[in-house]
């Protein structure tokens, strides 16, 4: 699965940026958004569950749908990738993890440098919008402020938190790997992360076992599950290092 020029690059990489998205926590046990099955908008509308005004109409519908995926997230454990990518970040000069994931499994794997474009699942945030008081009952509260909490996540339609894609683009200009794992690569503007790489010449690998938008561009495109690739692209870099070590 790893040819030779890619195991070139990897030996010689010290600068990566990996984009991840819910396939890289589909080995924890979270469901993916976009399987046609499982995925979680296959059972569940966006548009009730992941927008203000959706929260706004039904804020208890939301709040117990969050309240069950946080549970799911507390429970799952992180996975072999999460591991690795953690791992790998302890070794390389800079490798930055950009995420798409709200679960915080990279961080409890132990990555500390991540930036997390959905929100966090496991954070809150005051709206600024008032409740009809019927609507707002027993709903948890900013004890600063007295307003109603939301989740902490990116809903359709809301902006990114602040200077997280500038932070990410500019991460990219100055890496010489870019990983896209486990993300559909359909959803803006995160999808336009590895395109960026490949518009300023940055190699791009892309691992998932279905063909993705991004297939086709990536320079290497690896199907297989992230809990089995991104642990051997470690090992693969691996090499390098510890002869590295050796030769000091
Ligand atoms: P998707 O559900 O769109 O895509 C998940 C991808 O993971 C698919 O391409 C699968 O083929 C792949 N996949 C499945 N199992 C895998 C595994 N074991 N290893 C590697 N890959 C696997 O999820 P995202 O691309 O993350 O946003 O979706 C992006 C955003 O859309 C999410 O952050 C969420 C969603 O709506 C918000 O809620 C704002």
């Amino acid at each position: 699965m790893i040819d030779k020029s890619l195991q070139q690059l990897l030996r010689q990489t010290s600068n990566i940026v990996a984009l991840t998205g819910a396939g890289v926590s589909a080995e924890s046990g979270i469901p993916t958004f976009r399987d046609a099955q499982q995925g979680t908008w296959a059972n569940f509308d966006p548009m009730e569950l992941a927008t203000l005004e959706g929260f706004l109409r039904q804020p208890h519908k939301v709040w117990d749908w969050y309240q069950q995926r946080r549970e799911m997230a507390a429970k799952a454990q992180p996975n072999a990738a999460h591991l690795a990518l953690a791992e790998w970040q302890e070794q390389l000069e800079q490798c930055l993890i950009v995420t798409q994931n709200v679960d915080g499994l990279h961080q409890r794997a132990g990555s500390l440098h991540v930036i997390e474009l959905h929100g966090n699942l496991h954070r809150d945030r005051p709206i600024s919008q008032q409740l009809p008081a019927e609507k707002a009952a027993d709903l948890p509260r900013c004890p600063e402020t007295g307003n109603v909490l939301r989740p902490d996540v990116v809903w359709f339609g809301e902006m990114l938190p602040e200077g997280a894609m500038e932070q990410a683009l500019s991460a990219i200009e100055v890496s010489d790997l870019v990983l896209s794992i486990g993300t559909s690569a359909v959803v803006q503007p995160a999808a336009s992360i590895p395109l960026h790489a490949l518009e300023n010449g940055v190699p791009v690998v892309e691992i998932n076992p279905e063909a993705t938008e991004l297939s086709s561009a990536a320079d290497w495109s690896l199907r297989g599950s992230a809990a089995d690739v991104v642990p051997q692209l470690v090992a693969a870099a691996q090499l390098h290092y510890s002869r590295d070590r050796l030769s000091r």
